[in-house]
């Protein structure tokens, strides 16, 4: 949970958690005399059994803090919000006041679940902090033709995540994805399609098809490079003159190349929706203007930030750029006699000299995104931008980023860049991974031999294709976000879809039973009331309730937490709390046989959890299951 002032836009509407804070800070600010904002700053959660507690010293006021905490003590009035308080030196503890804390955080609960308009989960856990103000997440961007590599993978699942955190914090978010589908490679496609392509297998399914193209003419061209004496490779040198062609505009080839581009994004809308994903635009390198890069070169030569650099220098920097990087703009080993290219001097920066276009003309991935960058302002006039980019490309993103900065870009103060560690031994029983499809195949297959071990949790099942795929989904999305963004990790089929530990399994399970208990007592004639006020929550006596229930009322602070870090694993870690404390409440908080009013009491609880569960759920971008 988190412990620190995430808490300062006080907003007791969405947050029931701020009546009671507010309640400290007042008392607290009448004892010390100091301003009620100070006060609120400095109401932090406490440990475990206790709910809040202030450092007196944090205040750093003239008198001692001892004789400042008596002062704070003896004038302590209990009241709706406060219980009791305790001392321990200079920390002053505070204990809510249980059935007023119980009762409000559940009807809060309960009535911010309902459906609305604009939230049709409802909007408990949001809040307006971002209200008018306008994001554009870049995330996913694969490569055309390329294989969907871990990189992807995992900027589509945080960046998802991402774009979710921001709408629940009232953005308007811009769901973008930057394709990579622009450079000599698209040239080599192209040749390679006449050579081995076939209409019926690119309708079929473009990214398979276009993937094998791409290898084959690859092949080829290795070939020539081998079987000439000075590694020459003439369809390389044809693929030079058809991008330079695509370049300039020529029809034929462009229309190609975009049917390749749009068959390509309807498989990958396919891959998306079963993920949970969208886009609210698809761009691409090859959308970025050339007006747009032309002026953008203009204005780097008039700043001064540029400088000459032979192909053979420029190679050398690229290699040390991006072991795994994206362009294979950076690979051509055959320009030695190429004319000098045009690079940014970084050196004074330390972030070396990289290339900006080419000696022939022909444009580089990082003008793509210093031009790119402008583009999308014109276009949105965002108040933040976000690219979602692994590590591999932190110097790249440094380097664009500089750029924009130096050429004083009123937005470059506004850009982020969130990365992420790699993902180690991602392969399939197929071997090595290639698409993003097999990944999601291999484990469903995983997820269905586990439910198939396990008889009691099978037989509930009515739709075992379904439910696999979107408990296997649920375990790669929960692998990917358990621990910090920053984490390289190893890809374990097996241990990832496990239903033992904090799996994506068990949190689909945990989901599942809050459900199954409704359906339950359900049999029994026990259907939960509509209206909050018919419950008495007052017989709702065990710790574990209001242990869970004030666990229930921090999900609006979780929420602004993970905001600040922009880290999925504080959403990740808060589901599992939750799971964690309703599986050690089912023996005490029975439902079915008790009396009516206290069955309806704890069905009222499990109600409310699972409303908070699925909510968290989705927020990672999961859909909670009914059943499994
Ligand atoms: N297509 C690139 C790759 O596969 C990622 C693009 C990252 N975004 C950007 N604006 N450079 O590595």
């Amino acid at each position: 949970m988190t412990r620190t002032n995430d808490h300062l836009s006080i907003n007791p509407e969405s947050s029931c958690l701020d009546a009671y804070r507010s309640s400290i800070a007042t008392q607290i600010s009448s004892s010390l005399g100091i301003p009620l904002s100070t006060a609120y700053e400095g109401v932090d959660y406490g440990k475990k059994g206790i709910d809040f507690t202030v450092a007196i010293p944090r205040f750093r006021l003239k008198e001692k803090p001892a004789i400042l905490a008596d002062k704070v003590v003896s004038e302590f009035t209990p009241n709706e919000y406060l219980q009791f308080i305790t001392r321990d030196g200079i920390f002053i503890h505070y204990i809510c006041h249980t059935t007023n804390l119980i009762r409000t955080v559940l009807k809060q609960i309960f009535t911010l679940s309902k459906p609305t308009g604009s939230h049709p989960h409802g909007s408990y856990g949001c809040n307006n902090s971002g209200s008018g103000k306008q994001i554009v997440i870049e995330f996913s961007s694969p490569n055309i033709a390329k294989p969907f590599h871990a990189g992807h993978l995992r900027s589509t699942i945080i960046g998802t995540f991402l774009a979710n955190l921001f709408d629940a914090n009232g953005w308007k978010t811009i769901r973008l994805n930057y394709l990579g589908d622009w450079g000599k490679q698209y040239g080599l496609l192209a040749i390679g399609f006449h050579r081995y392509g076939s209409e019926e297998k690119l309708t079929n399914n473009a990214i398979l098809h276009l993937f094998e193209v791409y290898v084959r003419v690859n092949k080829d061209v290795e070939n020539e490079k081998e079987n000439s004496p000075n590694k020459f490779s003439p369809t390389n040198q044809e693929a030079k003159e058809l991008f330079k062609k695509m370049e300039d505009n020529d029809k034929e080839t462009l229309d190609l190349w975009k049917r390749f581009r749009d068959l390509s994004i309807v498989e990958y809308e396919k891959l998306y929706r079963r993920l949970n994903v969208r886009f609210d635009v698809y761009g691409g390198e090859s959308l970025v203007k050339e007006e747009l890069i032309m002026e953008s070169l203009g204005k780097l030569k008039s700043k001064n930030l540029l400088t000459k650099k032979t192909e053979r220098e420029s190679r050398i920097g690229a290699a040390a750029l991006a072991a795994e990087a994206i362009s294979d703009e950076q690979d051509t080993g055959d320009d030695d006699q190429a004319p000098d290219a045009l690079a940014l001097d970084f050196d004074q920066y330390n972030l070396g000299k990289p290339v900006v276009q080419k000696g022939d003309g022909t444009t580089i991935y990082i003008l793509r995104d210093i031009a790119g960058a402008r583009q999308r302002y014109q276009l949105y006039n965002f108040d933040k931008m976000i690219y979602v980019i692994g590590d591999q490309q932190d110097l790249h993103v440094r380097q664009f980023f500089k750029a924009l900065s130096l050429m004083e870009e009123p937005f470059a103060d506004e850009l982020e860049h969130v990365n992420f560690g790699k993902i180690h031994g991602m392969s399939s029983r197929k071997g090595e991974v290639k698409f993003l499809s097999d990944i999601l195949d291999a484990s469903k297959e995983a997820m269905l031999d586990q439910m198939k071990k396990n008889d009691e949790k099978m037989k509930d099942v009515t739709d075992p294709e379904y439910t696999s795929d979107e408990v296997g989904m649920t375990c790669v999305k929960i692998q990917d976000m358990s621990a910090k963004r920053a984490h390289a990790y190893t890809f374990d089929l097996q241990r990832m879809t496990s239903f033992e530990g904090d799996t994506g399994a068990y949190l689909q399970y945990a989901h599942v039973r809050l459900c199954s208990v409704q359906r339950k007592v359900a049999l029994d004639g026990i259907i939960p009331r509509d209206n909050p006020d018919l419950i008495d929550t007052t017989l709702l006596i065990e710790p574990k309730v209001r242990e869970l229930v004030f666990a229930l009322a921090s999900y609006p602070d979780v929420v602004k937490t993970a905001m600040k870090n922009y880290e999925p694993s504080t959403i990740v870690s808060y589901c599992f709390k939750i799971s964690h404390l309703v599986s050690s409440a089912w023996e005490t908080l029975i439902v079915r046989g008790q009396e009516t009013e206290l069955a309806q009491a704890r069905l009222y609880v499990f109600q409310c959890t699972r409303s908070v569960l699925a909510s968290a759920m989705r927020l990672l971008s999961l859909t909670p299951l009914d059943r499994m």
